[in-house]
């Protein structure tokens, strides 16, 4: 799997690459990321990738020809048609599904904005795809790639030294598509609040039902969506049900 990633920053993605539990998957090429910097296929002195608008108004552009130019030398490079994507708000937002098909895909080309964006010429003609983190503005598209890569290298297998670990994750659809449960660990009491008696039982499976509980609960207090989803795909059993039914009963 690779990614190419073209961007103005390479120099933001080094402590990423190289930091935390993502680092294995990155270093060992198991996701291999390449970073391009279209500067460095400019032309002139001041090696430009920029200009003003067209029509007037604030901020820079990011001007067409380097990026084709960086993009047409990763392309040859590539034994793939890999998907051109481009981080920008007008993109689809990501989730846990776009994580997973990526996880399990052939890689990309990731394109980078920065200042007002891309010359639309570049998009019209290059771009397949666009992807956004939310309904908000960032400086740059390197987040957003950043976003993209930490989530699908720590799907890799054997990445997480724990594997139960992503299973039991938020939003895993394989499981049940529900968020976590919550998590304690040492001391026992803290600022006066005892972790729950449970889990200090060894009772493996009150423990189990507890945590399946807290799942329930948690999803039904935040993302009562996510409770839908489950239902419609099985994922609930009959005790699950009860319960969700004895704790909307419990909030009349
Ligand atoms: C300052 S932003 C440009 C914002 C653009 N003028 C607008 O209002 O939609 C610069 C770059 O950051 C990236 N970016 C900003 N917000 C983003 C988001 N929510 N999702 C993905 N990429 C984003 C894009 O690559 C964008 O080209």
């Amino acid at each position: 799997m690779r990614f190419d990633v073209i961007t103005l920053f390479p120099e933001l993605f080094g402590p990423f690459l190289t930091t935390g539990i993502t680092r294995r998957a990155f270093e060992a090429g198991q996701v291999d990321v390449r970073l391009s910097n279209p500067r460095d296929v400019a032309l002139g002195n001041y090696r430009r990738i920029d200009d003003r608008p067209f029509g007037g108004g604030p901020g820079m552009v990011m001007m067409a020809e380097p990026l084709e130019k960086i993009l047409v030398e990763i392309q040859s490079q590539r034994q793939d048609q890999a998907p051109v994507v481009l981080f920008s708000p007008i993109g689809k937002r990501l989730d846990h599904a776009d994580i997973d098909t990526w996880a399990h895909s052939q890689g990309a080309i990731l394109v980078c904005g920065r200042y007002e964006g891309i010359d639309q010429r570049f998009i019209d003609r290059h771009v397949d795809l666009q992807i956004s983190v939310g309904d908000f503005v960032l400086s740059g598209g390197e987040l957003p790639a950043m976003v993209l890569l930490d989530a699908v290298a720590r799907l890799q297998p054997g990445v997480l030294s724990d594997q139960e670990s992503h299973q039991l994750d938020s939003f895993n659809p394989e499981l049940d598509g529900l968020l976590d449960c919550a998590h304690y660990t040492r001391p026992e009491v803290w600022s006066e609040q005892p972790v729950p008696a449970v889990l200090l039982s060894g009772h493996h499976e009150h423990i189990e039902r507890w945590r399946r509980e807290q799942r329930l609960s948690i999803t039904a207090a935040h993302r009562p969506d996510l409770i839908e989803i489950a239902r419609q795909m099985g994922k609930l059993s009959p005790q699950d049900e009860q319960f969700l039914k004895n704790m909307a009963a419990a909030r009349l």
